[in-house]
């Protein structure tokens, strides 16, 4: 039993730890939390005076961060001393997919869930309740205790230690993590000793009902958020499938979509075709399944789940060579502009976004990249890209691809051959294509990932157009449906 909760310490100041314990601060005023990162910059960022400079991009956590930092919500760097403190600790550290070793490609890494795990065993004090809010493989939660453990029976500790680990999956989605966090669907605890999950949940319902609170035990918790994605996933990639099939019979896949999703067995959710689902979760999450099911010999499941994944990289494949095709197959020296790079809309998070894959495949055929993204920085697309930027004409030839940065929309398009819209940031919904068809390189192309532009008033002006799941616009098929 540890009592009233007084303080809580959150490990990992990212995507999840930032806004979730923001969101938790908000709600419960009496209670102290200090999110800790190993990371000066992201703290430093944290802290920032001007709200504009947080580490993350969120709808509405400005507005939250304002009132609750420094008075209940604290960022720092000092993870021994929060450590010390907590009731209640969160492990929110990244858990990205393994790049050597066993398991490489697939399983995840949790070198820093351990790390945190060694540091919680060495500093916390008297009776502490560990969760995992990481998404983690089934079974971690029994790696975690061991580790916990060893403190709690060091016969030569002067303190004496007490852990309980609990599961507590994160659903937020980027971009809406706010008020995923605020109106949750359900909160999903996992563990195996009442009185921790009774502390946890109290918490949660200051704000949210109590049917919403679901308990478990722990692996149910743990296999549950691996299978909330893949289960996504499989949704995107279904829908993306069929999107190659439209183009080449003439279907419409919005029209698909729609009469697919009205049926209340199958819902409209999560029916959007584009280039292919990016994030720092579903691949990750849907590989680690993978593995886990071939650990355990089940080999026919793994290949069923690769193959969600399989979908998603055909995609990006399949939308670089159509680009290339209707170029008239070559784009060396050609420039083409793209709109977006973050994963989806509403984040600055680049992290396996399908920009990437895409701008890397043209820049390889020689392309003049122009990328424009209203969130992510230059520093972010040099990260993820891998490769200089054009500024100080580094190029050997005209036909080497490259890349530069656009800060704003005005001056994109001149001499432009082609724009490629990548996320569909409400900005790219209503572009001015009278001002496109001005400057742009004739033949002018519009090759949109997302199905977002409003195709009739495109059609307007002189530019090919090519939407995913619809194909080229022509003429007929613009009669028939747009
Ligand atoms: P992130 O990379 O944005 O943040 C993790 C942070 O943890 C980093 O800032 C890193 O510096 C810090 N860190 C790592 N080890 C540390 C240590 N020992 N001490 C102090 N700080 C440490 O990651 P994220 O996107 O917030 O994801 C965190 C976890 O939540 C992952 O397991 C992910 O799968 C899961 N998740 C993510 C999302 C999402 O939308 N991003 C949603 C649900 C669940
Ligand atoms: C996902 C899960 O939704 C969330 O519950 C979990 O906690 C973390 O992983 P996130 O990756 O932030 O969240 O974004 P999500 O909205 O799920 O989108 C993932 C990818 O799928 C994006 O690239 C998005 O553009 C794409 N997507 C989503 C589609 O292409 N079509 C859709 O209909 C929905």
């Amino acid at each position: 039993m540890i009592g009233e909760v007084k303080n809580i310490c959150c490990i990992g100041a990212g995507y999840v730890g930032g806004p979730t314990m923001a969101v938790m601060a908000y709600k419960c005023p009496d209670i102290k939390f200090n999110v800790v990162d190993s990371n000066p910059i992201r703290i430093e960022k944290w802290n920032d005076e001007d709200l504009s400079n947080l580490p993350i991009y969120e709808p509405g956590l400005k507005k939250i961060i304002k009132k609750c930092r420094n008075k209940n919500l604290y960022f720092s760097l000092d993870v021994e001393k929060h450590i010390k403190e907590a009731n209640i600790i969160f492990i929110s550290v990244n858990t990205p997919i393994k790049t050597t070793g066993i398991g490489a490609g697939k399983a995840s890494d949790l070198k820093w869930v351990e790390v945190s795990a060694r540091q919680i065993s060495k500093y916390a004090k008297g009776t502490t309740i560990v969760v995992e809010k990481s998404t983690l493989p089934v079974k971690t939660a029994e790696t975690i205790k061991q580790i916990l453990d060893t403190e709690s029976n060091n016969l030569y500790s002067h303190n004496s230690k007490k852990f309980t680990v609990l599961s507590n999956p994160e659903f937020l989605s980027e971009g809406n993590a706010i008020n995923d966090l605020l109106s949750p669907d359900r909160v999903l605890i996992g563990g195996d000793d009442k009185s921790s999950i009774n502390t946890l949940a109290s918490i949660y319902k200051k704000w949210v009902s109590k049917e919403k609170i679901i308990t478990t035990n722990l692996w149910s918790s743990e296999l549950s958020k691996l299978i909330s994605n893949a289960f996504l996933a499989q949704r995107v990639s279904s829908i993306n499938s069929i999107t190659a099939l439209c183009e080449e019979t003439g279907a419409h896949i919005q029209d698909v979509s729609l009469a697919v999703g009205l049926d209340k067995r199958i819902g409209e959710k999560f029916l959007e075709a584009g280039p292919g689902f990016g994030g720092s979760c579903f691949k990750k999450d849907i590989l680690n399944l993978v593995y886990i099911c071939d650990y355990y010999g089940l080999h026919e499941v793994s290949k069923y789940w690769n193959s969600v994944v399989e979908i998603n990289e055909w995609q990006q494949k399949r939308i670089s060579q159509i680009i290339l095709k209707k170029l008239f197959g070559t784009i060396a020296g050609k420039k083409i502009v793209i709109l977006g790079f973050s994963f989806k809309a509403n984040t600055n998070d680049t992290r396996n976004s399908p920009s990437i894959n895409i701008c890397k495949k043209l820049i390889e055929e020689g392309a003049n990249l122009i990328i424009y993204d209203p969130k992510v920085t230059i520093k972010q697309i040099q990260d993820e890209l891998g490769c200089n930027l054009n500024i100080n004409n580094k190029k050997n030839s005209d036909f080497e691809g490259n890349w530069s940065f656009c800060k704003s929309l005005n001056d994109a398009f001149l001499k432009a051959d082609a724009v490629v819209i990548m996320t569909e940031w409400s900005e790219f919904k209503d572009l001015d294509f009278e001002i496109m068809s001005r400057d742009m390189r004739k033949p002018a192309w519009i090759f949109d990932a997302r199905g977002i532009i409003n195709i009739s008033k495109a059609k307007l002006y002189d530019l090919n157009l090519w939407s995913v799941g619809n194909g080229m616009i022509n003429n007929d098929n613009l009669k028939n449906k747009f």
